[in-house]
């Protein structure tokens, strides 16, 4: 059974790592998916990719060049979505990412929080404000917010990120709560390190990842573990999960 048939999803920062694994799964299940991605040289291919996926499924797939943090592109895809696929039934607010420029507050520059604040959190923000009229339009469904297992637990080194990560997780509560009249589920996942290019690229020569492997029970997770999860929250089968932030975590937060 094909189990996102039919429905129509928007999916942020769908170009690379987790998004586009998450773009291919959905594609897989028979959803048609709108990539809105900042980077055209990643966002094409991801789409390419996503279409062979749902060749066999009624999937499809187009790419629309989005910043997250910036009000009329958000608006433009959006309409963009509308267009093409005549409705939204699933938001992925998936663009974000630390770097190693954050650090402890007293530390870390002022410049990296704003980067922070402005795409992970004021992007989710951005991107619910303008897709939830038009997932209420399509009878409800489900936004899937990317938190992290540094919200769920003290990771020293990395506060600006945990700062975003923490307030999506919260907000995921509360518009759980706003939106459950109009039959829309607010989840977020929150993984921990997840080898995506960009994380593979930060870890590399970095004599972090002896340590980090050490706490994770089951080896470090790949995009497509979260993509997983994503397609268990976007369909029917998550019908009464809302205002959860689930882990995927190979078990570092138990440790
Ligand atoms: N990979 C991990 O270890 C990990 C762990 C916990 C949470 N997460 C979260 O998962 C999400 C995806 O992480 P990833 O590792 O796959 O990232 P990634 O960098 O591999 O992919 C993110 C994509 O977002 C795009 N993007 C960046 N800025 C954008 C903008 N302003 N507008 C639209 N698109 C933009 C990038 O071009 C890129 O294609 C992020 O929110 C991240 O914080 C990742």
């Amino acid at each position: 059974m094909l189990r996102l048939k039919g429905k129509v999803a928007f999916i942020t920062g769908g170009g690379g790592g987790i998004g586009r694994a998450t773009a291919e799964r959905f594609s897989e299940e028979g959803a048609k998916v709108c990539i809105a991605e900042i980077d055209p040289s990643v966002g094409e291919k991801a789409a390419q990719s996503a279409r062979t996926k749902g060749k066999n499924s009624d999937g499809d797939a187009f790419f629309i060049k989005t910043n997250v943090s910036d009000e009329e592109s958000v608006k433009n895809a959006i309409s963009e979505t509308i267009k093409q696929y005549g409705k939204i039934d699933i938001l992925h607010n998936n663009a974000g990412g630390s770097t190693m420029e954050d650090g402890p507050v007293t530390e870390a520059p002022i410049e990296e929080f704003w980067r922070c604040i402005n795409l992970d959190l004021f992007g989710t923000f951005l991107c619910s404000k303008y897709a939830i009229p038009e997932i209420i339009n399509a009878g409800g469904g489900s936004i899937i917010n990317m938190s992290s297992n540094v919200a769920l637990m003290a990771l020293p080194g990395r506060d600006c990120y945990t700062a975003v990560k923490g307030a999506i997780a919260s907000m995921t509560r509360s518009m759980a709560v706003e939106y459950a009249p109009n039959k829309i589920r607010v989840n977020a996942i929150a993984p921990s390190v997840t080898l995506s290019d960009r994380v593979k690229k930060l870890l590399d020569n970095s004599s972090e990842i002896q340590t980090i492997s050490k706490t994770h029970l089951l080896g470090l997770g790949e995009p497509i573990h979260v993509a997983d999860l994503a397609v268990y929250l976007a369909s029917d089968e998550s019908n009464i999960t809302t205002g959860q932030v689930i882990s995927v975590d190979s078990g570092v937060t138990i440790v």
